[in-house]
Parts: C-alpha cells; sequence; structure tokens
C-alpha cells in the first residue's frame, strides 16, 4: 500500500476505468474523429455506427425496450434537467424525496420560485425508510411527476422504486427514476421497474469517462426537447425531427466518451452484474462492520444493509469531516469525498447537515486489503488524537 493511493470516491466517478475504455476513447480521438451520422464518409459511418452499438448495449443491459428509448446526454444532471423541465407544465404539482440530489433539487427549486411548478417532499427517515403511503398521500390532481432516487448517494439505501413506480401508474403520474448510483452496481431492469423516464450517468457504475449520460424515455412517453439543434436526420426540416433519439440529442455528441462507455459496458456484460453486486456489497460489509468497531466513529446506517449500494458514510466525533478527509489524504493516501454530498436534505434526514459526513464509495475494482488499510487508519487517527 505504500506510495499508492487508496481511491474510495466511486460514488463521484469510478476509478479505475477497465483498460478497454481508455484504450476506446484514445482509438476514436486518434483514427476515428468524426460526427456520428453527419457526413456520407466512412469514419462518419463507423462512429454512428459505434453510438448505435453503445446504445443497444446499454438499452439491453438495462433492459429497455429498444434502443431508441436509450438517449445519449451529457450526465445525469443534464438528463434530469431534461426529463424535469420537458415534461413539466405550468401549474403541475411534483413530490419527491429528501434523498435526492442537487441535480433535481436545483431544477425543481427553480421552477417552483418562478411561479410554474408546486412540489412536495417526502421525508425518508434516517436510514432511508420511505413510507409509500406518504407519497399516496402526497397526490394531488395536478400531480404530474414524481422523482426518486434509486440509491442515496450519502448512505447507499436502495429505495423501493418498482413499488413507487407501480403507485404513480396507478395514479396516472409521470416516474422518473434517478439511477445515477446505481447503474453498473445492481440489477436495473427498466421493464421490471417501468418508469416513463430514467436518469443515468456513464462515469460512475457503468465505468465510462466522464461527459455521458443516458436519459430513458418510455415509447409513447411526451418530453419536450432540452435542446434543439442539428442532429443530421431531416436537415431540411425547421423544427426539431421528432423521431427518436433525434428529437433529444441535438449537437455533436461526446463521441470519445460513449466509445469509453461501450468499452464499461462491454466489462460489466463479460464480468456479470450479479458478480459486480456482490464483490462491491462484500467490501461495503466489511468496511460497515469495521466502522462499528471503531470508538467515536458514527455510522449512517442503510434501513436493510442487502438492499444498499458501496456508499457509506460516518463521522468521527470530536473531527471535522473535512479535515478528516484531509488527514486520510495526507497521511494515508486515502481519497474519499467529505462533507455535504450535493444532498443537503439528505444529510438533514440523517442528522449531518451541515457538517456532512465522510464518505467512502467502493467500486469493483478496490480490494479488500484497502478497506483493511482505511479501518487501521481510522483506529490509528482515532486514538492519536
Ligand atoms: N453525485 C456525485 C456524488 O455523490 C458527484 O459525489
Amino acid at each position: 500500500m505504500e506510495g499508492s493511493i487508496i481511491y474510495f470516491d466511486n460514488a463521484a466517478t469510478s476509478w479505475p476505468k477497465p483498460e478497454e475504455v481508455y484504450k476506446a476513447a484514445e482509438n476514436y480521438l486518434r483514427n476515428g474523429g468524426a460526427n456520428p451520422g453527419r457526413s456520407g464518409h466512412t469514419r462518419s459511418i463507423d462512429a454512428d455506427r459505434l453510438v448505435y452499438e453503445a446504445r443497444e448495449r446499454a438499452a439491453t443491459i438495462l433492459g429497455a425496450g429498444e434502443p431508441e428509448e436509450i438517449v445519449f446526454t451529457f450526465n445525469a444532471t443534464d438528463s434530469l434537467n431534461m426529463a424535469i423541465k420537458g415534461v413539466l407544465e405550468p401549474g403541475d404539482h411534483v413530490i419527491y424525496t429528501s434523498f435526492e440530489h442537487n441535480s433535481v433539487l436545483r431544477p425543481l427549486t427553480s421552477l417552483r420560485r418562478n411561479g410554474t411548478i408546486t412540489a412536495t417532499m417526502i421525508a425518508c427517515d434516517a436510514s432511508g425508510n420511505i413510507d409509500i403511503q406518504d407519497i399516496e398521500k402526497a397526490i394531488l390532481p395536478n400531480t404530474r411527476l414524481i422523482v426518486c432516487t434509486h440509491a442515496s448517494n450519502v448512505i447507499g439505501t436502495v429505495l423501493p422504486v418498482k413499488e413507487i413506480s407501480k403507485l404513480a401508474r396507478n395514479y396516472g403520474i409521470l416516474f422518473l427514476l434517478d439511477a445515477a448510483q446505481t447503474a453498473g452496481s445492481i440489477p436495473i431492469n427498466l421493464q421490471e421497474i417501468k418508469p416513463h423516464l430514467a436518469a443515468f450517468t456513464g462515469h460512475k457504475g457503468l465505468l465510462g469517462p466522464p461527459g455521458v449520460g443516458l436519459l430513458y424515455v418510455r415509447k409513447g412517453v411526451s418530453i419536450k426537447p432540452w435542446r434543439e439543434g442539428g442532429t443530421g436526420s431531416r436537415s431540411e426540416e425547421e423544427q426539431q425531427p421528432e423521431m427518436m433519439p433525434d428529437y433529444l440529442e441535438a449537437g455533436t455528441m461526446n463521441t470519445p466518451g460513449i466509445a469509453g462507455l461501450n468499452e464499461g459496458l462491454k466489462f460489466i456484460e463479460k464480468t456479470g452484474i450479479s458478480t459486480i453486486t456482490e464483490r462491491e456489497f462484500r467490501l461495503a460489509y466489511k468496511l460497515r462492520a469495521g466502522l462499528r468497531d471503531i470508538g467515536r466513529v458514527k455510522l449512517f446506517e442503510p434501513v436493510r444493509e442487502h438492499q444498499s449500494v458501496a456508499v457509506v458514510s460516518f463521522i468521527v466525533e470530536g473531527f471535522d469531516s473535512g479535515e478528516l478527509g484531509y488527514v486520510l489524504e495526507q497521511a494515508y493516501g486515502i481519497l474519499c469525498r467529505t462533507g455535504l454530498h450535493c444532498a443537503p436534505w439528505a444529510h438533514r434526514t440523517i442528522g449531518s447537515f451541515p457538517q456532512g459526513t465522510v464518505r467512502f464509495s467502493l467500486g469493483y475494482f478496490n480490494r479488500e486489503e484497502e478497506v483493511e488499510h482505511a479501518l487501521k487508519a481510522l483506529r490509528e487517527i482515532v486514538c492519536r488524537f
């Protein structure tokens, strides 16, 4: 472990990537480089093929009905903004949870403040329990959308999204799933969860480079485009072509990022999502168990550990979280994220606002020795200070 780093910030961006991800992004930049679907030359056609292959692969892994339901965006925030601002109309009401990320909270706040919508937040309890009846009670005649994160980016709890989706469908309300923290880490089957819309990012569990996101728009869901412009299709028409995915994909996309993501997806296919889930779970289980045994450590536990992703938040009594993060990096080479994790209401919910927590988020490439090293580091810190 001497001299090397321990990367525990996979919930922000996964690292390292499978070797093929680096190679594919570089290969596209060096040897491809053209705009997909724009020009008639071979490099453009090859790039188009590559984008389609990645779209098809993502659709299969995520259980979408067809590849055209998958739209390439730039990250999950982009996807969430496209979904939220693309479906809401003046006078609509939205329901969301206290575990949502700022990528949901901020668009909703701006729409609320400018008088476009009203919104109701449903409080989860400190370990991530949410009462579906609370959601049902909040439904109004003008409720148009329910937004829910698949898993908390602060304590890892997986929320009962299938049940929430069912509730939304029973009331004819759109359901938007934020799967930024779960895609690639736990199995997702969009045809089982049945959201109308779902947001993903390529740079976390899907193991791609930053700068590529995905938006799932179930066939038949009506949405306004968030950006309009060139698509390479129906260029004679003045308005955005209505066929998917072009309708929502104006402008040159991040093709090197998509080339990398395609390899991340291939890695997931080859490895098997259940192998990835099992490994990440085992590491997180070991980490949580070790943290529980260290005096002065307060662990923020998910309600049912077996229904959580490998995102572990804690504080050490007497330590500022930011300061602890600094010591962990400087003295032990451990890289993690501290503070509020862009989820202020999640921290209010678990009782760690405004100081936040130290968050270790583990990925497939972390090792048991790294967890042991981190636990040893914390034991030392607690004894010494
Ligand atoms: N949403 C990312 C995180 O939780 C960036 O760190």
